[in-house]
């Protein structure tokens, strides 16, 4: 299972890496504008810096919602960095333009997913990473959780190549549940991989062994 850090913050992306588990970025233009990045040339520098940090894919998204915009943007982010996975949304020009991109070899991530009919058009268009959206489905009392079993399911049936990146997952307990149904990548923020290390018993343990070391070698 992969980890992406879902963020465009330059110091979670570098503490992320730092930790020996990360496999990858995913950015959206909500969280770029989030880190005050705006203007297409500084949007542009500001993956190259990203794809500096992490060695591994990095979702860079389209902005444009036609087909001829969204083949000139994806080209354009596609040659900053061997890293670069043009992220293109689920609409009729989206998946023309995933499939215009995997037939160059350009790899894509087919974002905004919110059923298996979608999942399965990224897939045949064939996108690279596929990514259904599990806490805002939860957000409108929808079972996210269950479109990645679908997801899973469907995938298999057919050999499809197109990888399940689970996105919007918001909690450790997310994670924990995709890796059980076997979505292939997780995108998460640095909290919700970093909550993956707490255990209360794993302080109480490791403070107790700490001290009847120093008892022993006072
Ligand atoms: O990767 C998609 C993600 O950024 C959306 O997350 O928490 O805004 O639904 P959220």
């Amino acid at each position: 299972m992969k980890f992406f850090i879902d963020t465009a913050n330059l110091a979670e992306i570098q503490e992320a890496n730092d930790l020996g588990v990360l496999d990858g970025v995913t950015t959206n233009p909500s969280l770029m504008a989030k880190e005050g990045v705006t203007g297409k040339q500084n949007i542009l520098d500001h993956y190259v810096k990203i794809c500096n940090i992490v060695d591994g894919d990095v979702s860079a998204e389209v902005v444009s919602t036609d087909f001829a915009g969204m083949v000139k943007e994806g080209e354009e982010l596609a040659a900053l960095h061997k890293n670069i996975v043009v992220k293109v949304p689920m609409i009729k020009d989206g998946v023309k333009a995933i499939k215009y991109f995997s037939q160059k070899g350009i790899k894509t991530n087919c974002t905004l997913v919110f059923s298996s009919g979608q999942a399965i058009l990224a897939a045949k268009a064939g996108a690279t990473y596929v990514s259904p959206f599990v806490g805002r489905l939860d957000d409108v009392s929808t079972d996210g959780l269950a479109l990645i079993e679908q997801m899973v399911q469907i995938y298999q049936n057919y050999d499809f190549e197109t990888q399940i990146l689970a996105a919007s997952v918001r909690h450790v307990m997310h994670l924990v549940q995709c890796a059980e149904i076997g979505a292939d990548v997780v995108t998460c923020p640095l909290n919700v991989i970093t909550g993956l290390l707490k255990h209360p018993l794993t302080d109480i343990g490791l403070e107790k062994f700490l001290a009847d070391y120093k008892k022993g070698n006072a």
